[in-house]
């Protein structure tokens, strides 16, 4: 079956892990399942995301840092997320749409809905059926974060970064049945098992 799941959440909250984890768990129990990022995901994507993370110039205009998210998703949904859940895997994202709603809208304080209308532009509405929020208290989340390279949004204030986890919460309240909520201070253990239980019911369902 064809199944789409999100992981959301701010710096170092455990997207990365807990995606992998998920990936292979089904893959041991042999579902077919994709493991993708954004920004990135496609040779265009990886271009994209350089630009986006690394770029000396940190004046890249809000609008403009939300056209080329955009841009490397909806070649990410065209080359990889819509042929893979047409070919029924489970398919899943290390960030996705949310992202962008909460980074570029919450975060750079770019009008709601315009982040809204592009998001749905390249998306072409495509929602996934399960989003897991990891929120963790922004402190906690780069004091788990390794090395001493800080990215475009890495090197934002504090102030931005509960921005963003405020408008990760708010989504998640907007839409309570496709949002799991997970408190990502537990351990990586106890929150696989949380998103397991909910992914198993998915599956369960879907059959
Ligand atoms: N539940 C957890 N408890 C303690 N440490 C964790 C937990 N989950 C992940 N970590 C560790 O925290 C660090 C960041 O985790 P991870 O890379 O998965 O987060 P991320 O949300 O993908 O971060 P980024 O925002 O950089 O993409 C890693 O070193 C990881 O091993
Ligand atoms: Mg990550």
């Amino acid at each position: 079956m064809s199944l789409f799941i999100t992981f959301e959440g701010g710096e170092g909250s455990g997207k990365s892990t807990q995606s992998r984890i998920l990936y292979e768990k089904l893959a041991g129990l042999t579902l077919p399942a994709i493991l993708t990022h954004e920004p990135g995901g496609t040779s265009l994507g990886s271009q994209l995301k350089n630009w986006l993370k690394w770029i000396d110039d940190k004046d890249i205009p809000p609008l403009t840092e939300l056209l080329l998210f955009n841009a490397s998703r909806s070649q990410l949904i065209t080359e990889v997320i819509r042929p893979n859940l047409k070919s029924h895997k489970v398919v899943i994202s290390d960030r996705y749409a949310d992202s962008t709603i909460a980074y570029q809208g919450y975060g750079r304080g770019l009008d709601l809905a315009t982040v809204k209308a592009v998001n749905d532009i390249a998306t072409q509405r495509l929602k996934p059926d399960l989003t897991v929020l990891l929120d963790i208290p922004v402190n906690d989340g780069f004091t788990r974060k390794k090395g001493d390279k800080h990215d475009r949004f890495e090197q934002e204030t504090l102030a931005f970064h509960q921005r963003v986890r405020k408008g990760f919460l708010k989504l998640a309240q907007q839409e309570p049945s496709r949002w799991l909520v997970i408190d990502a201070t537990q351990s990586k253990d106890k929150i696989a098992q949380i998103i397991w239980q909910r992914v198993n019911q998915c599956l369960t369902i879907g059959r």
